[in-house]
Parts: structure tokens; sequence; C-alpha cells
């Protein structure tokens, strides 16, 4: 049967929330959410240090309730608030995960590694902030949820670009970022504290029309 517009529209769509390995859930009011959150991004300080959670001036042990008042702050205030999920239903498999509910009754409960908000800039612009469970990191979950965000930002959210900012001692984010095909627009001098100095943040950018030129260089490459 010759394929329809239709059949072009829905192949995307179907495919609009997952990627080969991973499903994204938006960010629910729910206790299951909010203390993996709360444990892994929060408490954890090298991730805290390294990712710079909104309203952190420096580094410091936040109480839960303020941090559940930080995270509902954030995510009403975001584009797009997700949960990032491993899809996989054996990677998936965690009895403490299946004691509650995140959002189904239905058996598997997704394995929750990460969270991704796209943050409102205006002007058809937003702002990735990404922060992967420390066991989960360097396993290309966190290249594979950005380049997710952005092909939700260009192919079905109308954007004209995306920023994602790193701390400059990132090297792995900073790294990360231009691999994937943003490009370094400017540096923010010493506007972060952390170790006893005052260090810069890289910000970067990518546009919709160079999004859409990579993805024709990859297919064509295909
Ligand atoms: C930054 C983060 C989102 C990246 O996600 P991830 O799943 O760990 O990263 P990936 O596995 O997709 O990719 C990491 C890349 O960095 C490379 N890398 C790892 N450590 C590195 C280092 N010290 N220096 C440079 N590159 C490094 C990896 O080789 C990989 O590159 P490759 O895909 O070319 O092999 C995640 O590590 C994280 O949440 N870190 C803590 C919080 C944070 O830094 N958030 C971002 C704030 S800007």
């Amino acid at each position: 049967m010759p394929s329809s517009k239709m059949d072009h529209m829905i192949s995307h769509l179907q495919g609009a929330f997952e990627t080969d390995r991973l499903v994204f859930l938006p960010i629910e009011d729910e206790a299951q959410v909010k203390a993996f959150i709360y444990r892994e991004f929060f408490l954890d300080p090298v991730n805290a240090g390294l990712a710079g959670l909104p309203g952190h001036a420096t580094l410091q042990l936040c109480p839960q309730e303020r941090a559940r008042d930080m995270i509902n702050g954030y995510v009403n205030g975001a584009h797009m608030a997700t949960i990032i999920c491993l899809k996989s239903r054996q990677e998936s498999e965690d009895p403490q995960a299946s004691a509650d509910s995140i959002y189904s009754d239905d058996p598997p409960k997704p394995k929750l590694i990460g969270q991704l908000l796209l943050n409102d800039k205006g002007y058809s612009r937003v702002s990735i902030s990404i922060s992967i469970a420390s066991e989960h990191q360097n396993k290309g979950y966190g290249r594979e949820a950005i380049n997710w965000a952005l092909e939700w930002a260009f192919r079905w959210g109308a954007m004209n670009r995306v920023d994602i900012n790193a701390a400059s001692y990132n090297e792995r984010a900073v790294m990360l970022y231009q691999s994937i095909g943003f490009v370094e627009e400017g540096i923010i001098r010493k506007a972060l504290f952390m170790n006893g100095e005052f260090h810069n943040i890289h910000e970067f950018g990518i546009l919709a029309g160079e999004w859409w030129a990579l993805q024709r260089a990859q297919a064509d490459s295909e």
C-alpha cells in the first residue's frame, strides 16, 4: 500500500516521547519521583556541584521540604519537565520501583534514571537542564536524552533555538554538548563558586536550521 501523508505523520508521532532506550514522562507530583530527584540530585554532592541546581547559589544540604518547593517551582515554571526512564523491561526491573505507582498500574514500572527540563526563555527559545543519576552516567543516556529534547524542540515544539550551559570544570558536559552540535556562544565569567573559587559558565546554543542540517547530513551518510 503506498504510504500516505497520514502514515508518514503517524510514524513520526509514534516515537515522539521515546528513543531507542529511553522513555520520557512528565514530572508529576508523586512521592516516588520527588524522592528520586531529591536523593540523586540534591543530596548527591557530586551531581549537585556539577549541575548547579536552580536556587543553589552555593553547595548546600537542602532539607527535603525546601527541595520539594524548589522542584515544584522549576517544574511549574518549565516549558516541559520530564523524568527520564529506561524503556527496556530487563533494565527496568526494580522491585522497589514496582512498590509504588508511577503514573500507571501496568507492570513493569519504569526505572527512573534522570530528569530533563526545557526551561522557557521566550521567543521560541528554551534552555535544557539535565541530570542523570550517578549509576547510569557515561552509558550514552545523556546524549540520547539531549538528542531527544532537540528533536522534540525543533520537530514538535516550534522552537527556534535551544540553549544549554555548563560550568568550566564540567569537562564531560562541555565535550558532550559540543559533540552533539551545540555552538559555544559565550562565557559568563567567574559566575559560580565551587571548591574555594569562582568558575566560568560556558553558554551553548543550537538553532533550528543547524539542527535540521545535522539531521540531513546524518540521513545522507546512512
Ligand atoms: C552531564 C550528563 C548529563 C551526561 O550524561 P551521561 O549519560 O553521563 O553522558 P553520555 O554517556 O551520554 O556522554 C558522556 C560523554 O562524555 C565523555 N566523558 C566522560 N567523562 C569525561 C571527562 N571527564 N572529560 C571529557 N569527556 C568525558 C564520554 O566518553 C562520552 O563521550 P562519547 O559519547 O563521545 O563517548 C551526566 O553525566 C550528568 O547528569 N552529570 C551530573 C550532572 C551534570 O553535570 N549535569 C549537567 C549540567 S550542565
